[in-house]
């Protein structure tokens, strides 16, 4: 059985992972940056030692059990176990533990589940996404690395807590520990390194700049201060597009632009009050799931283009746009509707920062729907997730308040996620921004954009 598992991982091609591999050290931390091979290896080392030691008892965790399950778990059971040796294995839902033919057994565990970890006793653990942890989690681990003797009777010649890690902040436990104390013995490797990737996802990748380039692509650990959301981490908020419900509120946003790009985003809302439902996939709050980001085109034709893109979803509840009122005539005129967004820059962005924080943003990697050459050449962002990076605060005079303009410059996603956000912030409920508008005598209900269903019938906006 090692053999077929070896044969399936070929680590030649990917340095790190056979140092990481090999490595008998009592800690040690696989840090990389995206698609770097991390959960992979991690996967791959445990499987290898439960079946190089009948009888150990391994664990694979991960911050959160619904982190755990719904990207390390799926790399293990999809590519790392060969399936005629899952034939032979068992399975236990209802405790998540794994029993291989030669009763080693793996443990998959989330340290938000306390209760299990109780007096659990491993022979190695691996975490993946380590960085996630905060240092009394790790004693912890540490503390159930305890197994010695096997079922069989034999002695486990080596206990292991090894980690794989999107890098974070210098001033992060796990850093001093690792790089500064040296208590971790450390294999580091860039998204570059792995050659086992499409080639359109190594594409995406080199649009980032900056911080992130470094961190997520290089794999170094440096931090963030001085961006205006500092907290916004493509690791946790630009996800892989899932099927949207069609129950949810949808949502446009729009930033007007020639010479700088226009942009319209589509957001879907995990339907307030319904949240509990969606808790084991830890869907919440906002999703923008297509965006357009383009230069040199007129509001024409990005109309008619915002129209035949919306063709397929459920009715959209409001288009919150920009001031312009020329563009906003036109863009009424061919069939996009839209509402004068709320823009106050500071109040804002605390609102963004806030959801952020709470992960209720976040953004679909496949969301662009056609990349602008142009923009690629001037080495411009190219979409919304490519702004992040490059917004800072302004350079203001000493002894002024450094937060509170941040520079007018690359910001027309940054514009969108505030227009959204801000415009339903603090009011709750879709309902009240509704009732507010039809107050207002300038701009008629049927703006909205709401009353048609896609198959043309009249459709009530007070189904969401
Ligand atoms: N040695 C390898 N051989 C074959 N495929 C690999 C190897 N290492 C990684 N991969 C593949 O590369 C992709 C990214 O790896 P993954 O471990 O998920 O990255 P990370 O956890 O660092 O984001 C996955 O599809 C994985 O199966
Ligand atoms: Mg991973």
């Amino acid at each position: 059985m090692t053999t077929a598992v070896q044969h399936r991982l070929d680590t030649s091609r990917i340095p790190a992972q056979r140092k990481f591999m090999e490595s008998q050290a009592s800690e040690l931390l696989y840090s990389g940056a995206f698609a770097a091979g991390k959960s992979r290896i991690g996967c791959e080392k445990g499987l290898f030692l439960c079946l190089r030691y009948p009888g150990t008892v391994g664990v694979i965790m991960r911050k959160t059990f619904t982190s755990l399950r719904y990207t390390t778990m799926e790399t293990f059971f999809r590519d790392v176990i060969p399936p005629e040796l899952m034939a032979r294995s068992s399975y236990n839902k209802v405790t998540n533990i794994l029993t291989l033919p030669n009763q080693s057994r793996i443990f998959f565990l989330g340290i938000d589940e306390p209760l299990k970890i109780g007096g659990l006793e491993a022979g190695w653990i691996y975490v993946d996404e380590i960085v996630e942890l905060n240092e009394d989690d790790y004693i912890m681990v540490l503390g159930r690395c305890r197994l010695t003797k096997l079922v069989g009777g034999e002695v486990l010649p080596f206990r292991q807590v090894f980690g794989t890690t999107n890098p974070g902040a210098p001033s992060h436990w796990l850093y001093q520990r690792a790089f500064v104390e040296g208590k971790i013995e450390i294999v580091e490797s860039s998204t570059l390194d792995n050659p086992f990737l499409p080639p359109d996802y190594i594409e995406v990748l080199k649009g980032f700049t900056g911080r992130y380039r470094d961190r997520y692509v290089l794999g170094k650990w440096v931090g963030f201060e001085g961006l205006v959301y500092d907290n916004w981490d493509p690791a946790t908020h630009w996800i892989e597009p899932f099927d949207i419900p069609v129950d949810w509120p949808r949502f446009r946003t729009i930033d007007f632009g020639f010479t700088n790009p226009f942009g319209c985003g589509w957001w879907a809302q995990v339907p307030p009050g319904k949240e509990e439902e969606y808790k084991e996939q830890g869907w919440k709050g906002f999703y923008l799931y297509r965006e357009i980001y383009m230069s040199q085109r007129t509001v024409e034709v990005h109309a008619r283009d915002i129209v035949r893109y919306s063709r397929d979803d459920p009715a959209v509840t409001a288009t919150f746009s920009d001031w312009d009122s020329g563009d906003r005539a036109i863009l009424e005129k061919n069939g996009v509707p839209t509402v004068a967004a709320k823009k106050d820059i500071s109040s804002g962005i605390q609102e963004v920062y806030q959801a952020i924080d709470d992960n209720r943003i976040r953004i679909f990697k496949n969301s662009l729907v056609e990349r602008d050459q142009e923009l690629v050449n001037a080495k411009l962002p190219t979409c919304t997730v490519e702004e992040f990076p490059n917004y800072q605060w302004a350079e203001v005079p000493t002894g002024k308040n450094q937060k509170e303009i941040p520079r007018d410059k690359d910001n027309h996603g940054m514009d969108m996620v505030r227009y959204l956000i801000y415009s339903l912030g603090g009011r709750g409920s879709v309902q009240q921004v509704y009732t507010e508008r039809r107050a207002a005598p300038r701009v008629p209900a049927r703006s909205w954009g709401l009353m048609r269903g896609t198959g043309g019938r009249p459709r009530s906006w007070m189904r969401f």
